[in-house]
């Protein structure tokens, strides 16, 4: 997306490599919207790091950060056998798959790389096939949620509110973003619409990095407090829902989310509001058979108990808010059934969620 930074209009992708220096280059989320830096990660242990500590967050963006990790390991491989380079690649694969573990997007990304690589016949081969596939992951994430903006843009019309939960934007993928893609589509037909952002605690991406991602790409929109969507939803004050996911099964429809997703798919069903999620194809997961085998990332309690942001003097602080000595849960996202999924808007087209397993060929099942 191009954003104003320091008074210049640029485009950035959330996610790059450079192949000179063999560093991963992000954007540093954990500091937006109040400061806006890039970040380099010099080896596969910090690239790995990156993604667990949440500098880059967002399912796409983690799968091509980790596709790109993987590549920057393998390049960095100096010795001289096979057999230790397929020990060293191992040992990259198992710390990049581990450095978050509800998104599929990241081990899908680092198995269409290891792929890849097996075509190559010496070390110096698999090392190129690895990062023109990690390439191949990050520009295909780009064109996927170009796609998605093509098919979700008709759900948006003159006057709709959408409501969208988490960050699902731009700054979750390389470009554009997933949730986001209908809205930008939208916008660029001259469409007016209005979109409310949840503030999504506890780490408040909605409140912090969708409507930075809005307000840079100038779409009207206002934060609400989680709580507040029940209420507009019974007084008509919302039209549409619209969000990303983590992990969509391909086999049963279920879709796993930020916190919260499952709350207002249970509010929008109940006011008759359609209900969408938008996704790449990284996202799909076709081996699991339900949606209570999806690993669900339980994160640090201090993440509820406290908040972040600046002072009225711009200084960046975390501040207490719970009662010191309670303690808190932290599960970091839920699984929404697929009969409160209107429908998935996906590169393809948009799906109900039960006919995603009879369309896997389509969606690039081989
Ligand atoms: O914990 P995060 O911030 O990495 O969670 C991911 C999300 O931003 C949301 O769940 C999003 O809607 C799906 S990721 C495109």
């Amino acid at each position: 997306m191009n954003v104003r930074v320091k008074g210049r209009r640029r485009h950035y992708r959330t996610v790059s490599f450079s192949a000179r220096t063999n560093e991963v280059i992000l954007i540093e989320q954990r500091k937006l919207p109040h400061t806006f830096e890039l970040t380099r990660t010099k080896n596969f242990k910090q690239t790995a790091r990156a993604i667990t500590n949440m500098t880059v967050r967002g399912a796409g963006a983690i799968g091509a950060t980790a596709a790109y990790g993987l590549a920057q390991g393998a390049r960095a491989f100096t010795g001289k056998t096979e057999a230790a380079f397929a020990r060293h690649i191992q040992r990259v694969y198992e710390t990049l798959a581990a450095a978050r573990p509800t998104a599929v997007d990241l081990v899908n990304a680092l198995n269409e790389v290891r792929a890849a690589m097996a075509a190559g016949k010496t070390i110096s081969q698999k090392q190129k096939l690895a990062l023109r596939a990690a390439e191949k992951f990050a520009n295909d994430d780009v064109a996927h949620c170009e796609a998605i903006g093509t098919h979700g843009a008709k759900l948006i019309k003159n006057g709709t509110r959408v409501l969208t939960h988490c960050n699902a934007g731009w700054l979750a993928f390389v470009d554009i973003g997933s949730a986001t893609a209908p809205m930008y589509a939208a916008q660029a037909q001259g469409k007016n619409f209005h979109v409310y952002c949840d503030e999504t605690r506890p780490r408040s991406q909605g409140a912090a990095l969708t409507a930075w991602e809005l307000a840079q790409q100038g779409v009207p929109h206002q934060v609400i407090a989680d709580n507040a969507a029940g209420h507009l939803m019974a007084r008509g004050e919302i039209d549409l829902v619209i969000t990303g996911s983590d992990r969509t099964l391909g086999r049963t429809g279920e879709v796993a989310n930020k916190i919260g997703t499952y709350t207002k798919a249970v509010l929008a069903a109940r006011h008759n509001i359609p209900f969408y999620v938008a996704i790449p194809l990284s996202t799909l997961d076709w081996n699991l058979k339900s949606g209570k085998e999806i690993p669900i990332e339980e994160r640090d309690e201090a993440e509820v108990q406290t908040a972040w942001g600046t002072d009225t003097r711009g200084t960046f602080r975390q501040v207490q808010i719970a009662n010191p000595t309670s303690p808190a849960r932290n599960p970091a996202f839920d699984v929404t059934p697929a009969e409160l999924i209107t429908g998935i808007i996906t590169p393809k087209g948009i799906f109900k969620p039960k006919e995603l397993w009879r369309e896997r060929k389509r969606l690039g099942v081989v």
